[in-house]
């Protein structure tokens, strides 16, 4: 008897493993592993999303008109060049599904986030990973991966899970070097955290090419993971593109009411940024100062070396860590087994933390 079977390729796809969310029998849990905004959404966010349950019975604004002339006030940008969707993960399946297919390739680098090849896969194509340098991104790594199958280049920049990010002038590099046929695709999902002046989220860059977009998240510093909420900017073409294969109303009345209201209270915002920088410094200070090695990161993460002593390494880590109901993220499918991502909580959170990992390095 035969059985429907997916197209070639599907089942070779490992699934996206989420951060943990609960461990049996703690008595609390700090969720570490998902990169989420410690302070949550704006109040005011929440009072829109409470509201917009008032119209649940009608379809959402199909072109969330609203909400791209907000971003693009916010941002500077050309609201005709926005597209929303169901987190920025439905553009890049998008944009994927969309500009590659069988025989193509989809370049990124080797701690690339981890949905990169499963839409490459997705789309039929063969993912390539260029190696990094140091935990990050090296363009001439990138470039010379380039080959006449190349349709997609993704770049988280900033990186995840590694915290690092390139300044534009390598982004600027990086374009200069890929044919015009290959979409330059730059993930700014931790954009907002990042305050360096030599960092640019590539909105220039789209503006002058036909060939780059850039995505971007509501899930991270506006708090609204659970919402699920992402936009890219891309040229006129690639933004026809998306509006011809999204789904028509991929985007929530409540989503994007809410994040309308979240993009107004910049207050709210610049407080989330301020106590992240606050917090990471601090935890950077505490966990090197127990002999961890910790790299040097611009957004709401940090990613943690650990020894290699069977009672001192990540895995033992993680699972003291766990045991007392504290949830960093393993990343060894990220090929950095000696290492955890650990979100920047809220003060007290970082406070049980660094006191928790204090008396793991103090153990024999
Ligand atoms: C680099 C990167 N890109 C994209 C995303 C997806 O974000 P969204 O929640 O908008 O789908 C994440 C989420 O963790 C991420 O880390």
């Amino acid at each position: 008897m035969s059985t429907p079977a997916p197209r070639p390729g599907i089942l070779d796809i490992d699934p996206y493993v989420a951060g943990d969310s609960d461990t049996p029998g703690a008595a609390r849990i700090i969720k570490l592993s998902s990169n989420e905004c410690a302070l949550g959404p704006s109040p005011k966010a929440i009072t829109a999303f409470r509201e917009a349950g008032n119209h649940l019975y009608r379809y959402p604004d199909s072109a969330a008109t609203e909400l791209r002339a907000a971003i693009a006030g916010e941002y500077g940008l050309d609201a005709v060049k926005i597209v929303c969707g169901n987190g920025s993960d439905e553009l890049l399946t998008l944009l994927a599904q969309a500009y590659a297919g069988p025989g193509d390739e989809v370049l990124f680098s080797e701690h690339g986030f981890l949905v990169y090849p499963i839409i490459a896969r997705f789309a039929g194509g063969a993912p390539v990973v260029a190696p990094e340098c140091g935990l990050t991104v090296d363009v001439d790594a990138l470039l010379d991966k380039v080959t006449t199958k190349t349709r997609i280049v993704f770049v988280a920049n900033p990186g995840n899970p590694t915290g690092s990010y390139l300044p534009v002038t390598e982004i600027v590099r990086l374009h200069e070097g890929l044919p015009g046929h290959v979409l330059l695709v730059l993930d700014g999902a931790y954009a907002e955290y990042v305050t360096a002046d030599d960092y640019s989220p590539g909105g220039d860059l789209v503006n002058a090419n036909e060939n780059v977009v850039m995505t971007r998240t509501f899930s991270k510093i506006y708090g609204l993971s659970g919402l699920r909420l992402g936009w890219c900017y891309a040229p006129s073409a690639a933004v026809d593109v998306l509006n011809r294969v999204r789904g028509p109303f991929n985007v929530s009345g409540p989503a994007q009411a809410a994040a309308v209201a979240a993009i107004a209270d910049t207050a709210h915002t610049e407080k989330v940024r301020a106590e992240n920088e606050t917090w990471r410094a601090w935890t950077s200070r505490q966990l090197s100062a127990l002999g961890l090695d910790v790299a040097p990161s611009v957004t709401n993460f940090v990613t943690v070396r650990f020894p290699g002593d069977p009672a001192h390494n990540a895995e033992a880590a993680n699972a003291f860590l766990v045991a007392e109901g504290i949830l960093p993220r393993r990343i060894a499918n990220y090929g950095l087994p000696d290492s955890l991502r650990i979100t920047i909580g809220t003060e007290a959170e970082m406070r049980e933390l660094a006191a928790t990992l204090s008396r793991f390095m103090e153990k024999p």
